[in-house]
């Protein structure tokens, strides 16, 4: 019996029967139970599957049980898929080339409506097609992993279904993502300061050059252009994420104007090429005022040296802004959200703060989040920091651990370099190319070799100016353990040794 709405999304009120005696189970209860076992695939009633979205909430304000039933049909289909997920033995994925997957789906846009049954089958549908990055076998991105509570939070905000701009329409969640922040300030060893979650690391890097725009030409917001007396010059190292590079193109400085400084044979910034390039664009007139350092290189996980590059930025008063961890930006006032007459304070309005000027920083740090993606890894109530911190060096000690064992097999595989993240770059050797020294020849074979789809292990692979392809690992899932990491190294033999390279 449904009393107080918090009943387990499987119990459901006994179906009313028409027909038959009390007691027992007509056809449609029949199907019902079935559909309520928890057994097989999950299964709409007849009388539910066959309703169209206008017979259920908010359309029909009878349609309680079977908006409930239609909804729990689509969380078992969840559910089943977390179970999927964290199976070793499904495949990561059912490779299949556009074509044929436009084949097995029904994309058209219909100009009739679906019954539920069907939205259900899609829901299916969808999810078998899926890449299943919380996979233990996926390592081919940073947010790869499936944490449950997190899962059940995403939940939760969708049905909540609010903005975030101010706290009247979002109490619970202004105050939260207050007191998340705050924590990440003092993790940085900040006492004050301001900060707002941003939807990822392009739109953080984003804001951080517009915020340290606006610190340097604070009439750009009503003048433009005829504020800036010369050519504003952006730096970041020539292992930056190609979002930095793209700031410098919709922002109007043109991508000549944002300068790759190199960087030393494991990725980080080279500081004294950094002043030689600002020197060189002062000099002829330009204006140097922002600088990118990274905290994690995207690729090889490389981590600029911010103290070196920290005394640059000081010496030609550039901002400077770390590509890595935390968030700020500058008011646009919309008077219609944001009156200053609230009967709360209306600093808990944040929505105003999409762009926002951190002037209180003198010569200007902006450090950036990579959140909402990763928000999981801000430091949560489900694990506490201390939680945060464990997963962190579980992950670091697997990582350690995939290093000592590619060491081990040095006929398979050669490690490009000394890791300092999560991420674990390499080659593996096919037959034909082991017992070969290892050089710059070889690794343009390597470079050329097939990848493999065969669905149970994905890897990233790339090439970078220095290097042919190679493959990316990264460990940031909390299901891996040391078994996935030898099981991922002996499948890649398994697919790989045969492989001929030309
Ligand atoms: C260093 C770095 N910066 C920025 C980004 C972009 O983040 P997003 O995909 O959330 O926009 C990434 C993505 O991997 C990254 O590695």
């Amino acid at each position: 019996m449904i009393s107080n709405g918090r009943v387990p999304v499987t119990a459901f009120n006994p179906p009313t029967f028409k027909g038959g005696k009390e007691g027992e189970i007509g056809a449609e209860g029949g199907e019902r139970m079935a559909a309520l076992s928890g057994q097989g695939t999950p299964k709409l009633t007849s009388a539910v599957g066959n309703l169209y979205y206008d017979s259920i909430l908010p359309y029909r304000e009878d349609a309680n049980t079977q908006t409930r039933e239609f909804l729990a049909r689509v969380v078992d289909v969840l559910l089943d898929y977390v179970q999927q997920v964290n199976d070793r033995n499904e495949k990561i994925l059912e490779f299949k080339m556009p074509e044929e997957m436009m084949k097995v789906l029904d994309l058209e846009l219909h100009e009739e409506p679906l019954p539920l049954r069907q939205l259900l089958e899609d829901c299916k549908m969808t999810l078998k097609n899926q890449v299943k990055t919380g996979h233990p076998h996926f390592f081919n991105q940073l947010s790869c992993g499936l944490d449950i509570i997190s899962l059940a939070g995403e939940w939760l905000t969708a049905a909540a279904n609010t903005n975030m701009f101010t706290y009247e329409i979002a109490p619970v969640f202004i105050l939260m993502e207050n007191v998340v922040l705050q924590k990440m300030r003092s993790m940085i060893g900040w006492k004050t300061g301001d900060s707002i979650l941003a939807p990822g690391g392009s739109v953080s890097n984003l804001y951080a050059f517009l915020a340290a725009r606006h610190h340097k030409f604070p009439q750009y917001k009503e003048k433009g252009l005829t504020s800036i007396p010369g050519h504003l010059v952006m730096f970041t190292s020539d292992q930056c994420h190609y979002s930095v590079k793209s700031c410098a193109s919709v922002c109007g400085l043109g991508t000549d104007y944002c300068v790759c400084v190199p960087s030393d044979e494991r990725g980080k910034m080279i500081p004294t090429e950094l002043e030689r390039l600002v020197r060189y664009h002062k000099d002829r007139g330009n204006v140097p005022f922002f600088v990118n350092a990274t905290s994690g290189t995207t690729v090889l996980g490389a981590f600029d040296p911010l103290t070196e590059i920290a005394d640059i930025c000081q010496k030609y008063d550039m901002w400077m802004h770390v590509d890595g961890i935390l968030l700020s930006c500058n008011a646009m006032s919309a008077e219609y959200l944001f009156m200053t007459d609230k009967i709360y304070d209306p600093r808990y309005d944040t929505g105003d703060k999409c762009v926002l000027v951190l002037s209180f920083l003198g010569v200007a740090w902006c450090i950036v989040t990579n959140t909402v993606a990763r928000c999981r890894e801000v430091p949560g109530k489900s694990g506490g920091t201390s939680g945060f911190e464990r997963l962190m060096d579980r992950l670091m000690e697997l990582s350690e651990y995939m290093v000592r064992r590619i060491r081990e097999q040095p006929d398979k595989f050669h490690l490009l370099l000394e890791p300092e993240m999560v991420n674990v770059s390499f080659w593996y050797l096919p037959r034909q190319l082991r017992g070969i020294p290892h050089d710059k020849h070889k690794e343009l074979k390597l470079g050329k070799g097939k990848m493999m789809q065969a669905g149970t292990i994905m890897v990233g692979y790339q090439p970078d100016d220095r290097h042919p392809n190679y493959f990316r690992n990264i460990i940031s899932s909390a299901a891996v353990t040391e078994k996935d990491v030898d099981f991922l190294l002996a499948e890649m033999d398994r697919l790989g040794q045969d492989i001929i390279v030309d």
